[in-house]
């Protein structure tokens, strides 16, 4: 008898970077709640699109071609990108991974990020910069969930491979990749203090 997983769907989460990584993040953190200051047109859509919290989403997804900081993140995100990629065997031929839209979440107390992807991205992500004790976690469903018709559910001990979802713990100074076809939600923030995470995406040009 031969029975083999096929198709498998990879979630990647690293250190951004090693030590001394702490002055960079707490630069970064100031620069996001700058820009939630000076982003009356992004706070607007907060409002009415992100309740309690603030979301750049709908008003500057250039960061990363704007300021300093969000220059550097991006150069090292790269680098797991590029790992990633070389772990999903995709074959990039004579083009690249690129950054091509990064935003920044700020979830106050019962903000939420509803269950949605990342349309027209290769690889999508985020990196945390502030995960105050007791908030979210990020989770993400079987992509095949809506394939499955009559079938029962999983037990309750089954494999990890076999699960229809999986949450991550979310920790500052970590980044998780994954591809943007993933479905994946944030539930209500339940902690007291601001949830700040940096998101973006990646095409292939
Ligand atoms: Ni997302």
């Amino acid at each position: 008898m031969s029975i083999k997983p096929w198709f498998p769907t990879l979630i990647y989460t690293s250190p951004l970077r090693g030590r001394g990584n702490a002055p960079f993040a707490r630069t970064l953190l100031e620069d996001c709640h700058k820009l939630r200051d000076n982003d009356a047109a992004g706070r607007r859509w907060s409002e009415r699109n992100y309740p309690g919290g603030y979301t750049s989403y709908g008003s500057r997804t250039d960061l990363h071609k704007t300021f300093s900081t969000f220059m550097d993140l991006e150069r090292a995100i790269r680098t797991h990108v590029g790992r990633f990629a070389r772990r999903l065997e995709m074959d990039l031929q004579h083009g690249k991974l690129q950054m091509t839209d990064c935003w920044v979440n700020i979830m106050g107390r019962h903000t939420v990020h509803a269950l949605h992807l990342h349309p027209l991205a290769v690889i999508s992500g985020t990196y945390y910069v502030a995960t105050p004790p007791g908030c979210s976690k990020i989770r993400f469903e079987d992509p095949r969930l809506d394939r499955f018709m009559g079938a029962p559910p999983k037990r309750p001990d089954c494999r990890p491979e076999n699960r229809q979802q999986v949450s991550y713990d979310v920790d500052a100074g970590q980044v998780i990749l994954f591809e943007s076809w993933l479905r994946h939600e944030v539930a209500p923030n339940t902690s007291r203090g601001e949830r700040v995470s940096i998101s973006f995406n990646y095409n292939w040009v």
